[in-house]
Order: C-alpha cells, then structure tokens, then sequence
C-alpha cells in the first residue's frame, strides 16, 4: 500500500508548470466559485482549485465583478484552472486566451458533463461521440495558449474502456498537458460506481498525467486508487463540499475538530455573503447545504431548516443556532444527501 501523504506530496509537472501536491479540487457546476474557493483556501493543502464550468462563448466579454462564474480572488489565480465549455473551436480558443491573460494556472476542457442542456448543444460529454469535433477544440486551444491544458472526461456513452483509451490518447496527440478521468458513463449521472480499473487502462496508454477521479471519499478510498490504477494524483469532489479541509487533513496531516466543521460551513455562508447578491448567496449555500449537512446526525433536518430559512442572514442564524448544540459527527458524509 502506497503512503498517501509522501504520494500526494510529490511534485507533479503539468505541461509548463509545476504542482506541489497531488490533489485537486474537481470543478462542480454552482459549487466550486470564489467563494466555496475561499473557505478551501482557510486550510489548504491541494495542488489545484477549479473554477465550476464556464460558457465559453461568455468568457472573453465576461465582467468578473458580475459574474459568479467567472470570478476570482487574485491570490488564488496561479493554482486555479478555469474550466470552459463549449464545441466552436474558434469561440473555446478565444475564451481560453481570456483565461490565460487573467493569469490563471490553467483552462480546462469539460468532456464530461453529461445534462440534457449541455449535451443536446454538442457540449460536455457529447464531445466524446464526435471525436474529430474534439480533437477541432483540443487543437484550437492547444494553438491559443501556453499555459497547461487539461481535458475533464468520462468513460463515453458505451461502457467501453477502448473509447476511453482512444480519446485520451487524441487529447495527448492534439497536446493536452493532463487529463482528469472519470469512469462513468455519460447517461449514468452518479448511480452505479465509477469502475476505477478504466483509470489503469488509460493512465497506461498515454505519456501524460491522469488523475482519478469519482467516489474517493476517504483515505482508504485514496490508497485503493492509487494502488489499483497507478493514476499521478486524485480530484476530489463532493468530498471536499462536505469537509473543505480533508486536503490539508491528506497532505498536511492536520487533524480536524468539531470547530473546523463550525468554521467550514459559516465561513461559507459569510463568503456567499460577500462574494454574491443576497439572493444568490442564499441559493449558492443551499446547494451546498446538502453535502456539508451529510456530515451531521440529522442532517436532513439541519438541510430542510437552511432551505425554509429563506435568506442568508436568517440561515446564518439557524446554522449558528444548530452548531451550538454540538451535534455528533458521521464518520462519512452521509451519501443519502448528495446529489
Ligand atoms: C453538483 C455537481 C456539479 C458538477 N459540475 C461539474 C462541472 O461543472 N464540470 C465537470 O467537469 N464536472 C462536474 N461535476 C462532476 C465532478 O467534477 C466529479 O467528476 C464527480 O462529482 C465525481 O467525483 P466525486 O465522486 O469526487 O464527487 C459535477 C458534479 C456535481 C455533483
């Protein structure tokens, strides 16, 4: 069995760059903005932060002041990959030019998104079943910009490892500098397990790094990974809304409180306070509400009391109200309330 911290402690070269440690936030759509952004930065311990998906076509004429999407702290910007989606080669390399100039580490391809919305336009995960469209963006954006590329993929629409295999090696050949694998496919949102297996079978067809990605939830979890697939790093994600430090916990050795899961969940109450409108700091914490409530016995009380608190500066107060009765901790973020 590898030892997890001198692992995800181990520098890792992404195209022109360097990361200090091997774990990375996973971008999640309305979740992974500045503001939950700001809360992982209070304990630390990732190699990489990423944005939630941006629309491509948005993004050169975005106003970050405006945009929740689009929006950084600028201490953050040298390890935060911005995440783009779209199918216009043209309209992807010109979004990543934006990127690139704003300073962040990376930008990032979605080939993995796999919601009606994004799919039915030829986004997302529609990109997998027109390969020759893929590799048009790949190369677009590869032509564009210097800075690391990384394409976010799943498995395809079939379950089959080959079509795995055969778009990471055209995502290597059109010159990503790293991909983020996640063996599921597309028409199955989160249900059945990822197989982790399809992360060995691609990590060992291409030259590039591979990070694995879906259902890590533990250190064991961690281990088994790396172990079984032999990927270069891990991307977390709904982990990471449950228990912002476990990074820091992974790589840094820190070993959490109940007074780390009080700050965690008011931290980002008062960062969607101040990052966004009142409206949408209220909506931003609810759909975040569920995963950091899954850590608490009664959580789905605690999650039906936030939602019918009805505005952010009532729900600071229920949350405040509900920690200072101490509530006991689940040993797992209880999955029942992810989505
Ligand atoms: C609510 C939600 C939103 C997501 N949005 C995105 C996204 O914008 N881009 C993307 O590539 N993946 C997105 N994902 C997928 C995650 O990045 C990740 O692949 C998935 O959650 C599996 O990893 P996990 O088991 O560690 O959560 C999203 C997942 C969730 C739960």
């Amino acid at each position: 069995m590898v030892d997890l911290q001198t692992y995800l402690n181990t520098p890792l070269a992404i195209g022109n760059r360097t990361i200090a440690n091997r774990l990375v936030l996973a971008p999640m759509a309305e979740l992974t903005h500045i503001a939950f952004r700001e809360v992982m930065a209070q304990y630390g311990g990732y190699g990489l932060l990423y944005t939630g998906m941006a629309g491509a076509t948005s993004v050169p004429d975005e106003n970050p002041k405006a945009s929740t999407v689009f929006s950084w702290r600028p201490e953050e910007l040298d390890h935060t990959v911005c995440q783009i989606f779209g199918s216009d080669p043209e309209i992807m390399a010109r979004a990543a030019v934006r990127i690139e100039a704003e300073g962040f580490f990376g930008v990032d391809i979605n080939c993995g998104c796999a919601a009606g919305a994004i799919c039915r336009r030829g986004f997302g995960a529609a990109l997998l079943s027109d390969p020759e469209q893929a590799a048009r963006v790949v190369r677009a954006v590869r032509k564009a910009v210097k800075i690391p590329l990384i394409i976010k993929f799943r498995t395809g629409w079939e379950d089959n490892p080959e079509h795995a295999v055969s778009m990471a090696r055209l995502f290597c050949d059109e010159g990503a500098d790293a991909l983020i694998f996640h063996p599921r496919v597309a028409p199955d949102m989160r249900t059945r397990p990822p197989k982790w297996e399809y992360i060995g079978i691609v990590k060992e067809a291409v030259t590039i790094p591979v990070f694995g990605n879906g259902n890590v939830a533990s250190r064991v979890d961690a281990e088994k990974m790396i172990s079984l697939t032999g990927c270069d790093g891990i991307a977390l994600g709904r982990v990471a809304l449950a228990r912002p430090w476990i990074m820091a916990e992974w790589t840094l050795g820190r070993t959490p409180s109940f007074q780390d899961y009080r700050d965690a969940g008011l931290a980002m109450a008062e960062f969607c306070a101040k990052h966004f409108q009142a409206r949408t700091a209220f909506l931003r914490f609810m759909k975040f509400s569920p995963y950091y409530c899954g850590n608490f016995q009664f959580g789905h009380a605690l999650n039906k009391k936030l939602a019918r608190s009805g505005d952010i500066d009532s729900l600071i107060k229920v949350l405040k109200d509900f920690l200072d009765t101490a509530p006991s901790i689940n040993s797992r973020p209880t999955p029942n309330l992810f989505g």
